[in-house]
């Protein structure tokens, strides 16, 4: 099986590359380096069964030729920056939709016919059900980026189901684990670094929301994009996160603790009622049971787990 995966230098991307090489996968990356770092892929890069393109996907002519033989796009090129929404909201839009557009056209065109999307817990917006299942609605981002996820979402759909594709959806909580450069655990150790008597939130620290460690979350995408194709759907969505959710304070506090330092920790108290930037959802926690119902279920199960093992990692990385 060829398997192309698109920002595959990145975060998530380079973690998947890990786990689908483990498993004898071909496996072709594209990524323009924007984010992502070569040394993500070190493990690899002399692997015959690894090949890296340098290319930008909106370069609809060099997405076509890395679709090439393709069978399975894992596809988690973005701008994953939610709080850059406010200040650059077309950066937003053309780095999720228009690229996961031009991944549509590029499939189609070479008759590729599986879809995985890393969406995000963001198209839920303010959910009133918590946890959150698939089926919540009214779905109603309240973020650039969250609402560019679910125009994603609906292109894909609607491409699936005219041109017979098939797509597993992703909608990922918050990430964390080693080689992750954004996001509040590695914010929380930068700001550590540079000064270790001071810790400042972003918002008021109740911000409330699951964690997921990248181990159990490339495991999630690698099992059921596998069982979507074995069972011949066309169109999946699932939720993937932790059991529970964990507050900023409580994470400031991990972190601190993990390092050794006993910083005061304070809050700019944020804004639209404590959040960290416009947008920020405060609250977020998603109903997992239709993965595990497939099969699948977080190893690390908790969030507090998840920041534990995430920090650990990242305090060898980060200088
Ligand atoms: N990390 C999280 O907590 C999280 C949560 C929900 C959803 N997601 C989604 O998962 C995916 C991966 O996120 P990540 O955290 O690994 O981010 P990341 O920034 O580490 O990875 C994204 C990769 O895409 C590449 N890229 C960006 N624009 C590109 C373009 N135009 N052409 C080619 N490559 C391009 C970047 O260089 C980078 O390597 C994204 O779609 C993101 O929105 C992430």
């Amino acid at each position: 099986m060829q398997v192309l995966i698109t920002g595959g230098a990145g975060f998530i991307g380079s973690h998947l590359v890990d786990l689908l090489m483990e498993k004898g996968y071909k496996v072709r990356v594209i990524d323009n380096l924007s984010y992502g770092r070569l040394e993500n892929l070190k493990k690899w890069l002399d692997d015959r069964n690894l090949e890296f393109i340098k290319g930008d996907l909106r370069d609809i002519s060099k997405l076509s030729e890395a679709m090439k033989g393709v069978d399975i796009v894992y596809h988690l090129a973005a701008n994953p920056e939610v709080r850059l929404g406010e200040q650059d909201p077309r950066n937003i839009f053309e780095l999720n939709v228009l690229i996961t557009y031009n991944v549509l056209e590029a499939m189609k065109a070479n008759n590729v016919k599986y879809l995985a999307y890393a969406s995000s817990s963001t198209v839920y917006g303010e959910a009133k059900v918590m946890p959150t299942p698939e089926d919540y609605s009214p779905l109603e981002p309240i973020s650039v980026y969250g609402g560019a996820k679910l125009a994603s979402e609906a292109t894909i759909s609607g491409f699936v189901h005219t041109f017979h594709l098939s797509a597993t959806i992703f909608r990922l909580a918050n990430i964390v684990g080693s080689r992750s450069r954004h996001g509040v655990i590695y914010d929380f150790i930068r700001k550590l670094r540079a000064n270790s008597k001071k810790l400042e939130i972003l918002g008021d620290g109740t911000q409330k929301k699951s964690y997921l460690h990248i181990s159990d979350t490339v495991e999630a995408m690698y099992y059921l994009t596998e069982d979507t194709i074995r069972r011949g759907v066309e169109y999946e969505v699932y939720n993937i996160g932790s059991e529970d959710n964990i507050t900023v304070i409580d994470i400031a506090k991990i972190v601190s603790e993990e390092m050794g330092l006993s910083p005061e920790i304070y809050t700019t108290g944020g804004v639209d009622g404590g959040r960290g930037w416009r947008g920020d959802v405060k609250y977020m926690l998603l109903d997992i049971k239709k993965a595990k119902s497939k099969g699948w279920s977080p190893k690390i199960n908790t969030s507090e787990g998840a920041v534990k093992r995430a920090v650990k990692e990242l305090l060898d990385e980060v200088s």
